[in-house]
């Protein structure tokens, strides 16, 4: 049985810099058997169009790119300490060659939105608003080209609302 409490986003207590950036988070989506999840530890959150948002910035090479773009929800979860070694299996695996919530026994809760996982500390469900390419051209620091793109990889952005908050 779920422990999760649905919570409003003004209930969040976690500094934003550390759980983004620090403790990484899960972005997971629908697939045809199941879902598949992968870590990310840019983006942010934030107001847009008076509404809550997540900012998520996906590489067109992840498998999760093409599955997000086919779905109007996605999720972003955050976990606990003890499960970095899950988010470094799921950030360095692709699902197109693995089911990484079977090989990392964790488990997948399928809320009618997105799915997410039983182990996740909090879970923010988020559904697509804007989705644009980052570009070259609109790159005003020149240097984070070189450092960041080697090609024609820019991140798509996403700017999601956050619908729902659980937290444990
Ligand atoms: C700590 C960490 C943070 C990451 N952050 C991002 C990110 O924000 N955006 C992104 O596109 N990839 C990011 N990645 C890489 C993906 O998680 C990785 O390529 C993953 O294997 C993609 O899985 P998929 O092919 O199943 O989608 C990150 C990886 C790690 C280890």
């Amino acid at each position: 049985m779920s422990d999760f409490k649905e919570i409003s986003v003004s209930e969040i207590n976690n500094n934003p810099f550390d759980l983004i950036g620090k403790d990484w988070a899960l972005v997971t989506v629908k697939n045809q058997d199941g879902c598949n999840t992968m870590t990310a530890s840019w983006g942010g959150v934030g107001i847009m169009w008076n509404k809550p948002v997540a900012f998520t910035f996906i590489r067109p090479q992840r498998f999760t790119y093409g599955l997000i773009e086919n779905e109007q929800y996605f999720s972003l979860s955050f976990y606990k300490e003890k499960y970095r070694d899950v988010l470094r299996f799921c950030g360095s695996r692709s699902g197109r060659d693995y089911d990484k919530a079977k090989e990392c026994n964790i488990t997948p809760v399928y809320d009618e939105k997105a799915p997410y996982f039983e182990e996740a500390d909090l879970v923010l469900i988020c559904r697509k608003l804007y989705a644009q390419d980052l570009n070259e051209q609109s790159i005003v620091a020149k240097e984070e080209v070189l450092k960041n793109y080697n090609g024609d990889d820019y991140h798509r952005m996403y700017i999601s609302e956050i619908v729902k908050v659980l937290k444990k």
